[in-house]
């Protein structure tokens, strides 16, 4: 049986939280795509951690984590993942399993990102810059690296023809990106042989071996519905499919599989980098939300733009996912205001549509809002759903019945333990 979950949103809604909270339930958790542009932070007994590549099952003892074949790893961000996790004494080599198809992110990779980008110039996707873009390229190109291929004595020849073309690639792009490829490249060969010390498997086969003998399994996504290569807001996505069907390709799992499909959001909505946000903020209100909910890219560092909930793009997200459960995070954050908006339609070509136009830039479409009741108690010490205030619980109801699918948590803190379950 395998249950999925993943981001509704432009991503940072609080994934690697919810899975830290489900592991107790499964026996394996499974990546399925992205890289290390994403960054999911969890936190427990004081202890705040971020993950980038690694599932965020892996302090649970007893479960298995698989890094699938829809992933593309960076050896050097994997090593410096590996090396802050020394000091839980976990068993890497039993408990953190990576699919020999699974991509590798070489550093011309990450150069060639900075040199798109800056060729960009104005129209840049507002990239991590982990070369997650160049990775997905060269490998629906034909041309990847994969962690299978370290196996083979003529790694090194591959490894050399790809980086050789690489350059000469950058070169093509015709901007100022600085680089020491010596440098990068005895980073990136000492990182290769820490990963090699590691499990390779066959995933889709241990996959299926697992779902025979009843193993539960969790795929964890990455970034969100709205980054979607297909279904995300084209160009500004990142280079994979992060919806549900991403699941399949990324692990080996065939839809008929999937049980449940828990989708996460935020009370409020939040996207870093460029592109289309019709609900964006740019008054106090916006402020306020990025303060208190501390919106800074876990893996950039970038300040994150905040806005009001977008009921449109989330239905979308509902039904191109099949969500069966709803989590709704950071609902502490929201305590204060007066008035909460949500965005319910937009205006678009002189009317009202309450689906997702092919282009939601501002020039297209306006938010129309509903206006509910805000409260002020503070939730985070909050346990039990019949703590909540009159005013949420109408929010949570009001959203219900829009997107018709149950908000089965609600999460009032990043700790593991400020999660209520209704
Ligand atoms: P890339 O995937 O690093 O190339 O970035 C493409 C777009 O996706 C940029 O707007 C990034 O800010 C955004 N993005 C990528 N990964 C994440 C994530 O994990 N959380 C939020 N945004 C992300």
């Amino acid at each position: 049986m395998v249950d999925l979950l993943l981001g509704l949103q432009w991503g940072d809604e609080g994934k690697g939280k919810i899975v830290d909270v489900l592991t107790k339930d499964y026996d394996i958790i499974a990546r399925f795509q992205g890289g290390p542009n994403a960054g999911h932070t969890l936190e427990f007994d004081g202890i705040k951690h971020v993950l980038h590549t690694i599932p965020s099952g892996i302090f649970h003892k007893n479960a298995i984590n698989i890094v699938g074949n829809g992933v593309v790893i960076d050896p050097v961000i994997f090593r410096k993942e590996l090396d802050n996790l020394k000091k839980f004494n976990i068993d890497i080599v039993s408990k953190l399993l990576i699919s020999r198809k699974a991509h590798l992110i070489l550093p011309t990779h990450r150069l060639l990102d900075a040199a798109s980008e800056a060729a960009k110039g104005k129209a840049k996707i507002g990239s991590t810059l982990k070369g997650i873009g160049p990775t997905y390229m060269d490998k629906t190109g034909r041309n990847g690296m994969r962690v299978g291929d370290l196996e083979f004595s003529d790694w090194k020849q591959k490894y050399r023809a790809l980086a050789d073309k690489h350059e000469a690639m950058i070169g093509f792009y015709n901007v100022d990106v600085q680089y020491d490829l010596a440098e990068l490249e005895t980073e990136f060969f000492e990182a290769i042989e820490s990963l090699r010390k590691l499990t390779f498997i066959d995933s889709e086969q241990y996959l299926f071996n697992a779902q025979a003998e009843g193993k539960k399994i969790l795929a964890e996504g990455a970034q969100g519905s709205l980054l979607d290569i297909d279904f995300g807001t084209y160009p500004y996505v990142t280079s994979s499919n992060t919806t549900a069907a991403g699941a399949c390709t990324g692990l080996g799992v065939p839809p008929n599989k999937i049980e449940r499909v828990f989708g996460i959001f935020k009370a409020y909505a939040t996207r870093v980098g460029s592109g289309p946000f019709p609900t964006e903020l740019f008054d106090q209100d916006g402020e306020t939300m990025g303060r208190v909910g501390n919106e800074f890219g876990a893996t950039t560092g970038r300040p994150r733009r905040c806005g009001w909930l977008d009921l449109v793009a989330l239905k979308y997200a509902v039904q191109i996912n099949g969500v069966t459960d709803l989590m709704m995070m950071k609902a502490d954050v929201l305590s204060g205001f007066d008035k909460i908006k949500v965005c319910t339609a937009y205006h678009y070509k002189g009317e009202s549509i309450d689906h997702l136009p092919y282009n939601i830039e501002s020039n297209h479409v306006t938010p129309i809002y509903t206006e509910l009741k805000g409260w002020s108690a503070d939730l985070t010490k909050l346990n039990h759903a019949t703590d909540l205030p009159k005013a949420l619980n109408d929010y949570i109801a009001f959203l219900e019945k829009e997107l018709q699918v149950p908000i089965k948590i609600v999460s009032v803190g990043p700790d593991r333990l400020q999660t209520i379950h209704r």
